[in-house]
């Protein structure tokens, strides 16, 4: 039997069929989950969020600049907001869901979500995660880099590297109708040929119009499955890799912070990107 499948692309009474709708319906008939209509953004919302985007990555260049041994992650948090906010813009993560700060900052074993503060001091030898989102005129872009404050060790730049490499393979394993599973298989792939795991509890996800949108853009997974992906979409890839087990937990005491169980280190890197006819764009660069 054919799992039902939920019907999200819904063309408006009395519309006449686009040549999208026929082919986004032609894969719905089949069985295939489809995106609800309105995660195609119109031209002006892709300029929107492109603008919003170019300060994001303003914003990661200049913590890309100042960044050192020494400096606090609250130095880190400040240095975002006065740049977020000169630019007519707001750094999403304030206040969202509670996050108390601009930006987020996790470093070695923290996997994400990491929470500035003035006592957490960048040392020699430590890996940071940078993940930076900005609201422009009401659209949303989100990207992260990694961070090495000096020199590391030849096994946390070997995860820094690795991790980007997973990033940029998922990116091109991202083609117009093909699927959301495409992207994490190639990504888990990766991560596994390096000895390194992927975080399952953490995905990337529609971006644009809101902070978190539809799909739910998992770092694992099987080609051919999860939601078509059609050409106007607009998503984050932000894989998690971690050097030993890919088992997460909370902190219990901030509610955010997401730690390795193992305490080994984890890095992530992340891009909004727009889905176009011949594969993905980046917004963020
Ligand atoms: N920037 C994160 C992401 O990539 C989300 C952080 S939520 C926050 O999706 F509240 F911690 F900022
Ligand atoms: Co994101």
């Amino acid at each position: 039997m054919r799992k039902k499948v939920k019907r999200n692309w819904i063309v408006p009474e009395g519309a006449t069929l686009t040549d999208l709708d026929r082919k986004v319906l032609s894969f719905q008939e089949a069985g295939c989950l489809v995106p609800s209509r309105k995660l195609i953004k119109t031209p002006e919302q892709i300029e929107g969020i492109r603008r919003s985007g170019v300060v994001n990555t303003g914003v990661l260049d200049l913590v890309a600049k100042e960044i050192r041994a020494g400096m606090s992650t609250l130095e880190i948090d400040e240095m975002v907001y006065d740049y977020t906010v000169s630019h007519g813009a707001v750094p999403a993560p304030l206040n969202y869901e509670g996050f108390p700060k601009s930006v987020c900052t996790s470093v070695n074993e923290v996997v994400c979500h990491g929470i500035p503060n003035e006592f957490e001091i960048l040392e020699e030898g430590d890996i940071i995660n940078v993940d930076v989102s900005t609201i422009l005129d009401g659209y949303y872009s989100d990207a992260s880099r990694m961070f090495v404050i000096g020199e590391t060790t030849p096994e946390k730049q070997k995860l820094v590297d690795v991790a980007r490499e997973c990033l940029e393979i998922g990116m091109r394993a991202a083609r117009p109708f093909g699927f959301v599973g495409d992207i994490g298989h190639a990504i888990e792939a990766h991560a596994r040929k390096n000895g390194f795991s992927i975080v399952r509890d953490l995905c990337g996800h529609g971006v644009g119009l809101e902070f978190h949108e539809e799909p739910d853009v998992e770092h694992f997974g099987k080609k051919g499955t999860g939601m078509l992906l059609v050409p106007g979409m607009v998503f984050t890839i932000e894989p998690m890799v971690n050097m030993g087990d890919w088992r997460v937990f909370v902190d219990e005491e901030d509610d955010w912070t997401v730690v390795t169980e193992d305490e080994l280190p984890s890095a992530q890197w992340e891009h909004t990107f727009l889905m176009t006819e011949d594969g993905l764009e980046i917004l963020t660069y």
